[in-house]
């Protein structure tokens, strides 16, 4: 059987909308009968070839372009940290929709929000002023320069993901080195190897990963990689002819993997020398993520960067992105440079003042740190219990990745078929970005079922 919502019990009128919502699926009546004798061994076995979920997908899949491969159950509900399929089975969410929804899935006030400004102006585009892009912008630098981060901060571009917040942030260093070297020099833009910045042609070109690239080849020009965390090799990566250096402080798709404190203070130190623009990618890593606003909040103020990019959680599942600036970039930036139809629309930004609101709250924040706390003492449970399996721990706050020494493909659908869902990174690691207002509870049951995951899967 499934297990049962115990926080806000399936109405009748939400069991119906999701029968309803089935319901274009053929044979639906017949499969709905199924799922009442789906195997009891397991709380959540993945749906069947003949269950509602599977006449769903194979009525829409082949009209999808196909660009993920998805696991069967079909998702039409969350609140907190929980996710309910259309056959009613439930999900402790350790995905977060990938670091995105921060406050957990159906916050009462952001929806109260959401609700209060759709109703009441939701675009009429950058061409004339607004309350709440100029009011997000205001808050971002403030609550930058307050949290430790980015001392200088003083200007925002607001967009709608992050591949376009990194589009823009490259665009600004490319700007910048044509007003730094009027005579066309400094175009180059340093990543890193294990980076991830986005899919758009900039960001991809700054994704040096050759399954992300290959396919779309030929990259924009003047994109250089060097290698992560290598300090040795700055000064000869960048030089007179960078524009700007890109890179997260924690690796998310990468495999959760930090950059060390050094390697930050060398690089920034590098980028004033030569006068290029250094940019922390904070998309996955940011927003409270790592018990601070910003994951390079704790650096010294000579690592801090030029630009800081933000997208996912500022939106906790509505899409927006920033580009947070100083003014050595700022100021090179005149109308016309850039634009977006969408981006820094009212109904986007009121959303996302009331996240950087609440994000940048101590409470939350040390809370975040609290329950990287009780991940770790239950990944150090797992390393003990599994030591042939689990080989290493990383990550800061509710940034988390478990090194594990095969592909965790066979544990992840085990955990999703206990009712927990988590996601891969890099090479072999497990990752864990969950909400960040998940209790102590859930983590010890997600902990649980991972456990018993493995174990299966032994
Ligand atoms: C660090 C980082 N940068 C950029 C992106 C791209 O963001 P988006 O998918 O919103 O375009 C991601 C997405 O996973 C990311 O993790």
């Amino acid at each position: 059987m499934a297990m049962r919502l115990p926080v806000r019990p399936f109405t009748l009128t939400t069991r119906i909308r999701a029968v309803r919502f089935t319901s274009t699926a053929s044979n639906l009546s017949d499969a709905v009968k199924k799922t009442i004798t789906r195997d009891a061994g397991l709380p959540n076995p993945d749906p069947g070839a003949d269950s509602p979920s599977a006449a769903l997908v194979n009525d829409h899949a082949a009209y999808m372009v196909a660009t993920y491969a998805r696991p069967p159950p079909v998702f039409v509900q969350g609140e907190g940290s929980w996710l309910w399929d259309i056959e009613n089975r439930k999900y402790l969410d350790f995905t977060a929709g990938i670091a995105v929804t921060s406050l957990g899935h159906g916050d009462a006030e952001f929806t109260r929000l959401l609700t209060q400004q759709a109703k009441t102006l939701m675009h009429a585009s950058n061409l004339y002023y607004n309350p709440w892009t100029g009011a997000l912008s205001k808050l971002l630098v403030e609550k930058t320069r307050s949290s430790g981060g980015m001392h200088d901060a003083a200007r925002v571009f607001v967009c709608n993901s992050g591949s376009e917040a990194n589009e823009a942030a490259v665009k600004f260093a490319r700007k910048t080195g044509k007003v730094v070297d009027p005579a066309g020099g400094k175009t180059d833009v340093v990543s890193f190897s294990g980076a991830f910045h986005g899919r758009t042609m900039g960001a991809l070109s700054a994704t040096h990963n050759p399954k992300y690239q290959e396919p779309f080849a030929p990259m924009v020009p003047g994109f250089v990689e060097g290698r992560f965390n290598d300090v040795g090799g700055i000064r000869d990566l960048v030089t007179e002819r960078t524009c700007g250096v890109i890179v997260e402080p924690i690796q998310g798709e990468g495999g959760v993997v930090a950059a060390e404190e050094g390697f930050l203070v060398a690089l920034a130190r590098r980028c004033r020398e030569v006068r290029a623009v250094l940019i922390y990618d904070e998309i996955q890593c940011g927003m409270g993520r790592t018990g601070s606003l910003w994951a390079h909040g704790g650096l010294p103020r000579d690592a801090h960067p030029d630009v800081v990019t933000s997208a996912k959680a500022l939106g906790n599942g509505f899409p927006v992105g920033a580009v947070v600036v100083n003014d050595f970039v700022g100021d090179k930036i005149n109308v016309g440079d850039h634009g977006t139809t969408f981006g820094g629309n009212p109904l986007a930004c009121r959303l996302a003042h009331y996240l950087v609101e609440r994000l940048s709250d101590p409470v939350l924040q040390q809370g975040v740190l609290e329950k990287s706390e009780l991940f770790r003492d239950g990944f150090a449970r797992l390393k003990k219990r599994f030591p042939q399996l689990v080989t290493e721990v990383r990550g800061r706050g509710l940034i988390l990745g478990l090194q594990l020494t095969e592909d965790p493909g066979a544990i992840v659908k085990a955990a999703r078929e206990r009712g927990l869902l988590v996601i891969t990174a890099g090479t072999n690691t497990l990752r864990f970005v969950p909400s960040l207002v998940v209790t102590g509870e859930e983590i010890a049951q997600g902990l649980q079922i991972l456990e018993d995951a493995i174990a299966a899967t032994r």
